[in-house]
């Protein structure tokens, strides 16, 4: 199965959750501008997190009104969160187009990512599962706790291996992991299916914020749609910049960006010295460690084509470039 047919396999799904985006912009035609803001960013994504919940639905009982809302809600998420991280990175690009901090100023984008998590939670709602919404709750906790996290771990050495893990499964893990748990809750999955599919959530979420820490560094911005090398300059070691000082532990581009010395100089040395070297092959190897793990246990699900899609997605983690 290609990415095509995985697209094709759940495309009413994304529809849905297309249609609520335009939904939520249309309910404020009383307020133009916040219809302006919302169309800023409610736009390009991949929908990686509502496709995890749509196909973690099909391979029980699904409910296409219950699994449309939390795909929906999924996404409504995500999109919040990335308001606020932009807000927070003073990231001036994000889907192609500038971002919501650098048109409207970051008191807006903290007020508009707040009014987005409040209608993903009133969209998770709708679901009219009480246990969706407590992993909605848990979860969005979670993100906020490992986003403070890693703001107290800023401009600061050494930092763990499992600290890293710890660190992008609260920011990024935690919300595929809602996104597929909640679809299996929804269709009334087995508990046991329920686990496989959280797993997956779980270890497919690590394996993409390993890429998306990898694409820091070697992506191009018009691929990415958003700014590049731009963990360093927010004082972010991701795992690319901890093999860099593990290799060069006496003296190293990160050493003098934490110590904040010549900080453009040192990210332009960090990027040539990751891209001229293996460590970018060494991440990927990690991240496929993920994704390994996340399909272990799919062949306890029952053999349907979601089931093929979900092996499929975990492939394209690896590959993708945007
Ligand atoms: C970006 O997520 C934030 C991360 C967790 C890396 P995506 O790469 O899924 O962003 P969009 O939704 O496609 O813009
Ligand atoms: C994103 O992590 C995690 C969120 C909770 C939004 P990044 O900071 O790496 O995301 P990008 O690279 O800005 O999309
Ligand atoms: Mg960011
Ligand atoms: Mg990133």
């Amino acid at each position: 199965m290609d990415l095509n047919q995985v697209y094709t396999l759940i495309q009413p799904g994304l529809n849905s959750v297309e249609a609520e985006f335009r939904r939520l912009i249309d309910s404020q035609q009383d307020f133009p501008e916040m219809q302006r803001m919302l169309q800023q960013i409610l736009v390009g994504g991949k929908m990686v997190r509502p496709t995890l919940t749509l196909l973690a639905g099909s391979l029980y009982s699904y409910r296409k009104e219950r699994h449309q809302a939390m795909a929906a809600s999924s996404e409504f998420m995500h999109i919040a969160t990335l308001v606020h991280d932009d807000a927070i990175d003073s990231a001036d690009m994000r889907r192609g187009r500038p971002t919501i901090n650098f048109v409207w100023g970051v008191d807006l984008a903290i007020l508009l990512g707040d009014f987005l998590f409040a209608h993903a939670g009133e969209t998770a709602a709708n679901t009219g599962s009480i246990r969706a919404v407590k992993i909605f709750s848990r979860t969005l906790g979670v993100i906020a706790r490992g986003e403070i996290k890693q703001a107290f771990s800023a401009f600061k050495l050494p930092q763990s291996y499992e600290q890293y893990i710890e660190r992008i499964a609260a920011k990024t893990a935690a919300l595929f992991t809602l996104a597929t748990e909640s679809g299996a809750v929804l269709s009334d999955a087995p508990e046991e299916a329920v686990q496989i599919l959280s797993d997956y959530g779980y270890n497919l979420g690590i394996a993409f914020q390993i890429v998306d820490d990898i694409l820091d560094y070697i992506g191009t911005e018009a691929e990415v749609g958003k700014p590049v090398g731009a963990d360093l300059a927010q004082g972010t070691v991701t795992l690319p910049a901890m093999k860099i000082v593990e290799r060069y532990p006496h003296d190293n581009p990160i050493d003098k960006i934490i110590a904040r010395e010549d900080i453009a100089v040192n990210i332009q040395r960090a990027l040539e010295i990751v891209r001229g070297s293996s460590i970018i092959d060494e991440c990927y190897q990690e991240a496929a460690k993920y994704t390994q793990r996340a399909t272990a246990n799919l062949l306890n699900l029952p053999a349907k084509p979601a089931r093929e899609a979900l092996y499929c997605l975990a492939d394209y983690v690896l590959l993708r470039k945007i």
